[in-house]
Parts: structure tokens; sequence; C-alpha cells
């Protein structure tokens, strides 16, 4: 039987996303990057409870999470158990970063791939059945053979089970392993995730993204996340480096040939962070209507949220990790 699509909209954050009739509601979304709340994706905690507003539902799961009789009456279903006949319009919880539980997943590396003398690129794979729950900008410990560090998540939280990082020659114990013994099939346990750098779902403007070195790693989630929601009117990236490099630059000039509404600028860090900040913010002399993202050290931000603020920037369009 040929899958049919159909469209879900999500009240009352007017999320959209296509659905097939193979999919639950909650896979589809999780697909199209909307974090609705949910927890065992299983049937069985209650947590991903919704209400239908508008359409058809047909039951694709069993579920032993048991639904009473008057809340069904008035539309409640489980998005893990069911999906759309057509289009449907529901009401659902969109997850924050303070919504989604600790976890501790034993993943396999996928591949380590180098891309320069001081930065790796590390895919891990979650178990078939297993996908972590997180945000575009957050991090996740990691650990392997006795080695433990910290980084941010690189992919976007619709890429399933995939899941990719940059990690930095550094002092942690996990890079010198990462770089040294780290191989295919290799098991590391990741444990998270932390932080709330995370995208704001409610406004559609402009978006500045600044990354300062492997601050990319955040920012590169936090781009594709937009994209995947289409919360942005426009892009625009500042990815400041010099000791790292630009090193997926060819990823970034990618977006930018796929996309017309983003635009991207390599900088180095050549300058102190006053005259950074004013070389970033030189093509926005009003930010009435933005939100910048900024990862970096925080003297540079510091400069630059000074200066996106004498240029109206609201101060909930700011949004900054100290790395
Ligand atoms: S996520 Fe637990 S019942 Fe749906």
């Amino acid at each position: 039987m040929d899958a049919m699509s159909a469209q879900v909209t999500v009240m009352p954050s007017g999320h959209r996303f296509s659905i097939e009739s193979t999919d639950t509601i909650l896979q589809a979304a999780l697909r199209a990057g909307i974090p609705l709340n949910y927890g065992c994706s299983s049937g069985n905690c209650g947590d991903c409870l919704a209400r239908l507003v508008s359409g058809e539902v047909s039951k694709l799961c069993p579920h032993d999470f048991r639904v009473k009789e008057a809340d069904k009456a008035k539309g409640a279903l489980l998005m893990c158990a069911y999906t759309a006949v057509g289009d449907i319009v529901i009401e659902a919880r969109v997850a924050g970063a303070d919504d989604i539980p600790q976890q501790t997943i034993s993943t396999r590396v996928k591949a380590v791939e180098p891309i320069n003398a001081q930065i790796l690129a590390l895919h891990l794979m979650t178990p078939r059945s297993q996908r972590l729950r997180f945000l575009a900008g957050q991090s996740v410990r990691l650990a392997s053979g006795g080695a433990e560090g910290e980084y941010y998540i690189a992919s976007c939280p619709c890429e399933d089970r995939h899941i990719e990082l940059h990690v930095r020659h550094d002092q942690q114990a996990f890079a010198e392993r990462a770089f040294t013994a780290l191989a295919k099939e290799d098991v590391v346990t990741l444990t998270g995730p932390q932080g709330d750098f995370v995208i704001k779902l409610d406004s559609r403007r402009p978006i500045i993204f600044v990354a300062w070195d492997d601050g990319f790693a955040p920012i590169k989630s936090l781009i594709q996340h937009a994209m995947s929601l289409d919360v942005a009117e426009s892009m625009h990236l500042y990815w400041l480096s010099d000791a790292l490099g630009h090193y997926q630059e060819n990823y970034v000039r990618s977006l930018s040939d796929a996309l017309d509404d983003f635009e991207y600028k390599m900088m180095a860090t050549d300058a102190d962070p006053a005259e950074l900040a004013g070389r970033v913010l030189a093509a926005h002399p009003d930010l009435t209507r933005c939100d910048i993202y900024a990862a970096g050290p925080a003297a540079f931000l510091d400069s630059l949220r000074a200066g996106a603020l004498a240029r109206n920037l609201s101060i909930l369009g700011w949004h900054q990790e100290v790395m």
C-alpha cells in the first residue's frame, strides 16, 4: 500500500509538518525537527497526550497507557500510537529544554572524520530503538575507555539516530582518545543533554548566527534546526576563526548555494573583541526585528551584545553560549 502524505498543524505553536500513513504523529513531528513533548514513545507513559481539534486519526500501534473514555470523547489521543487520515489539527505541547530528561545511551561510532590537526567530526549512531532527545544547541557528555569529555551536538534533532560532534584536540581525555584510538563500531556512552542555548520557536524573524572557532558546532545544529522548522525569515552566519580554521566551509557554502535567504561571512580573529564585534554588526544598522545566536569567548560576546543592543536589538533577541 502506498503511504499517503497529509498535513498536521499543531496548536497553539502553529507548527506544520507532513505525515505519511505509515508514521505515527510523533515520528513525523520529530523527523520534521518539531520537539513535541513525549516520554517512552511506545504507548506506556502518557506524556505524548494531545487533543484532536479537527480531522480524523487512526490507531497505528497498540498502547498500554489508558486514555479515559471521557477524555477520548474530547479528542484525547497518544501521538506515539496514532497517525493522521488526511489533514488534521491537534493541540499539543512543544517541549522546551527543561522538559527533556537526562538520558544515558550506548552509541556506536559510525565514523571518525579527521578535518585538520586540531579538529575532527565524530559521527555516532544510537541503537535502533532509541533516539537521543535533545534540542539544537545543547551539549552532551561522552565517555569511552575511561576517557570523558563534554561536546556540543552539531547535528539536527531531526536526524533520527545520527549524532555529529566536533572534537577539538585539547586537554579533555576524550579528545586524546578520539584522535588516537577511537574507531568505527567502538562504543561511546553519551549522557545528556545539557544547556538552554536553543532556538526560540515563537518568532519568525531574521536570525544572525555568530560562531567563534568550534562554537560552530552548536551554531551548525541551530542553523539546521531553524531550516527544518522554517522559523527564520532570513539567516546570516558570521564565523570567526584563526586557530582551528573554518573547518566546514564547504558545508556552509553548500547552504548558501541552496538557500535564497542564507548569507555567510568567514572572518579572522585578528583584532580585539570590540573591533571584531563592530565588523560583525557593520551590515546590520538596525536589529529591531532580529534574533542573534552567538557562541564564543565571554569578552567577544560582551562586546557583541553591547553593540547589538546599541543597534536596537531587543534583550529578548539575544541568545549566547560562552565557550
Ligand atoms: S510517549 Fe509515552 S505514551 Fe506516547
